[in-house]
């Protein structure tokens, strides 16, 4: 099977084997399975996040469980059940249209449900984590369903307990199945990021509803963000570095320039895409994979670009940005 369609760089490798799961029940059959039972495993969502460098001799589990329901109405929150399979961006359109908002700031963020805890998505100042209730994963050896709380999901910047490998972490080791969210009541807007400001004076709209800020984070994407049906890509290429106050000083006193934002920790965070930017990445190709020219922090794939030229693209950034600021990116997507 080309997993090209499966995933939206784009790009173009081959799965031996390809299950679609759509229920728990679904994993099991697959796990008791005399031939696949045994296999590794390699577990697709939306492939949002993904730069496919290889072919995958694994077994593919495609996420297709659908669904979404609310299964609480408390005084306090709504609470929102949906499939791993479901389209993330179609599961806020939903809950805004049933009356439960809160997920957008969260608004066309490519990729599935079920792929949304392992990266904590976040964006125009929301974060997953904030709306997250918990989620039902199924275990890979033992075929158990095991419901997860935030906590153990152990959330962080754009990382949780489904990235991490090793002996206390969960990568590769389950599926997650259904995502339950809280939304809490009463609503209350999340406007301190900058563009959302922006908006509220370019408008005069100074008390927002749900909707309009759904549709302000809608347009703001789509002003900056190519659209992954269009021109491949993984979204932010890079996470966002994170340094002490000192290391700031030090870069800020060398580029006043430098796009940075405190956090409450003390620490500072600093836009990769910024630094990208004064590398003079911006609109730049290896190959068929490049820089997108209005977000340096995006790549992209131009037409036929193999996952190997992404990751050459993606090394030479990573290069430049250390040997002018000395500070390491980190990529973003998982790269296989
Ligand atoms: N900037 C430049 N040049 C560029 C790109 C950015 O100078 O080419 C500057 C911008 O002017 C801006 C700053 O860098 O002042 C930050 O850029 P932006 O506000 O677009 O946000 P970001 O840091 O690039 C993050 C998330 C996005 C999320 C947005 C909005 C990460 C890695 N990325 O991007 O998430 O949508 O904030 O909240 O944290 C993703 O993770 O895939 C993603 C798209």
């Amino acid at each position: 099977v080309n997993l090209k369609p499966f995933n939206s760089f784009g790009l173009s490798t081959f799965a031996k084997r390809l299950v679609r799961i759509r229920s728990e029940a679904d994993v099991r059959r697959v796990l008791d399975h005399p031939d696949l039972g045994l296999s590794p495993k390699f577990i697709l969502g939306g492939g949002s996040n993904i730069v496919l460098t290889r072919d995958i001799d694994d077994v593919v589990l495609k996420l297709e469980v659908l669904g979404m329901r609310l299964v609480e109405a408390r005084h306090d929150a709504w609470i929102v059940e949906a499939g791993a399979g479901e389209a993330w961006h179609a599961l806020v359109a939903w809950t805004l249209e049933q009356g439960y908002p809160g997920l957008e700031n969260l608004a066309l963020i490519p990729g599935t449900v079920g792929a949304s805890p392992v990266q904590n998505i976040g964006a125009y100042g929301v974060e997953l984590k904030d709306r997250f209730d918990s989620l039902d994963a199924v275990d890979l050896v033992t075929g158990r369903t095991v419901t997860l709380t935030a906590s153990q999901c152990r959330f962080g910047y754009r990382d949780s307990v489904f990235k991490q490998g090793g002996f206390a972490g969960l990568a590769g080791k389950s599926i997650i199945t259904r995502v339950r969210f809280r939304l809490p009541r009463p609503w209350q807007p999340a406007l301190e990021y900058l563009e959302l400001q922006r908006k509220m004076v370019e408008t005069g709209i100074t008390a927002p509803d749900a909707r309009q800020i759904f549709d302000w984070v809608c347009a703001v994407r789509r002003a900056k963000l190519p659209d992954p049906a269009v021109i491949g890509n993984a979204g932010s290429f890079f996470k966002n570095p994170v340094v002490t106050e000192e290391q700031c000083r030090d870069i800020i006193g060398r580029d006043p320039g430098i796009v940075h934002y405190p956090m409450p920790d003390g620490t500072i965070k600093l836009a990769a895409g910024w630094l990208i930017d004064a590398c003079g990445w911006k609109g730049k190709s290896i190959g068929g994979a490049g820089v997108y020219e209005k977000q340096a922090l995006v790549l992209v794939n131009r037409g036929n670009a193999s996952g190997a030229e992404v990751v050459t693209l993606a090394r030479a950034i990573q290069e430049s940005v250390y040997g002018r600021f000395g500070i390491r990116l980190e990529p973003e997507p998982v790269v296989v």
